[in-house]
């Protein structure tokens, strides 16, 4: 067992801010270090791979034929639509789009990593200049996980892997192909301060006495309740803390319509 071939991860990027990637490498169970050295291989990802160029291009083609029909190809960042300028975003001059279909076209799953890849995210807010659209709207004959969050939990990353690499098969998924296990409860289920909500005790600003109390946020635009995410018991950084817990409302980073639909301070 020690000698068998570790799995095939192809991680691409394309319209992101490598945010996912500092996320991912704040994993803690499973590490990212556990994972890429004694679980998968990871062939091909644009910030923690040692090749570059000509190297780095040529590895991505060599997992591919080496591991046809069985390899996963993980994607962080939005894609310009094949209607868009293909110059909007391209990788060894070649546009998002054409190395997403080249790369997905013999993989056994795709994980969108990121609400940019899983709905389009930063990149697609109005006016959405690049045509930026997600993973699902361009694959449709693989199956495809959304792990979203801007950026997504860690572990919700390493979890969806390890669950892959454990028995085979990807894990159950909500209406929006999210893993249950990590996005079955809202923010609002789970929240600490959900006893003050039950209360009606509410901050009303950053700096008054209930925000001091550490009263509920609902008031200054908290969108725990229609937020599906693990954050309020994953939490960040080893567990350390979370937004909420750090004072300040869930903006609804997880869900579809996160930037256009007024996360940012409304009620
Ligand atoms: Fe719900 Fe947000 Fe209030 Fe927590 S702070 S109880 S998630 S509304
Ligand atoms: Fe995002 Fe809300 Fe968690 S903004 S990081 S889903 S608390």
């Amino acid at each position: 067992l020690e000698a068998a071939r570790r799995p095939s991860v192809i991680w691409l990027s394309f319209q992101e801010c490598t945010g996912c990637t500092e996320s991912l490498t704040r994993s803690h169970a499973p590490t990212l270090e556990g994972l890429i050295f004694e679980a998968i291989s990871l062939d091909y990802h644009h910030t923690l791979q040692a090749a570059s160029g000509e190297a780095a291009e040529a590895a991505r083609l060599q997992a591919m034929r080496d591991n046809a029909g069985a390899y996963l190809v993980v994607v962080d960042g939005s894609i310009p639509g094949p209607e868009a300028n293909p110059g909007y975003s391209t990788v060894a001059g070649h546009s998002n789009h054409a190395i997403l279909m080249e790369t997905v076209e013999h993989a056994a799953a795709v994980i969108a990593v990121g609400t940019c890849a899983a709905f389009g995210g930063l990149p697609r807010a109005a006016p959405n200049p690049t045509g930026a659209r997600a993973v699902m709207e361009l694959v449709d004959d693989k199956p495809i996980v959304n792990i979203s969050g801007c950026p997504p939990i860690p572990m919700a990353i390493t979890g969806v892997l390890a669950h892959y690499l454990t028995f085979g098969r990807l894990p159950e998924l909500d209406a929006y192909r999210r893993p249950l296990a990590f996005f079955g409860e809202s923010i609002h289920d789970r929240c600490y301060r959900r006893p003050f909500y039950d209360q009606g005790l509410f901050a009303e600003s950053f700096d008054d006495e209930g925000a001091r109390q550490g009263w509920c946020l609902y008031r200054l635009g908290c969108k725990g309740p229609t937020t599906y995410n693990a954050c309020a018991t994953q939490r960040w950084n080893g567990a350390t803390s979370w937004p909420i817990e750090a004072g300040h409302p869930c903006l609804g980073c997880s869900e579809p319509a996160f930037w256009d639909a007024g996360g940012f301070y409304q009620a």
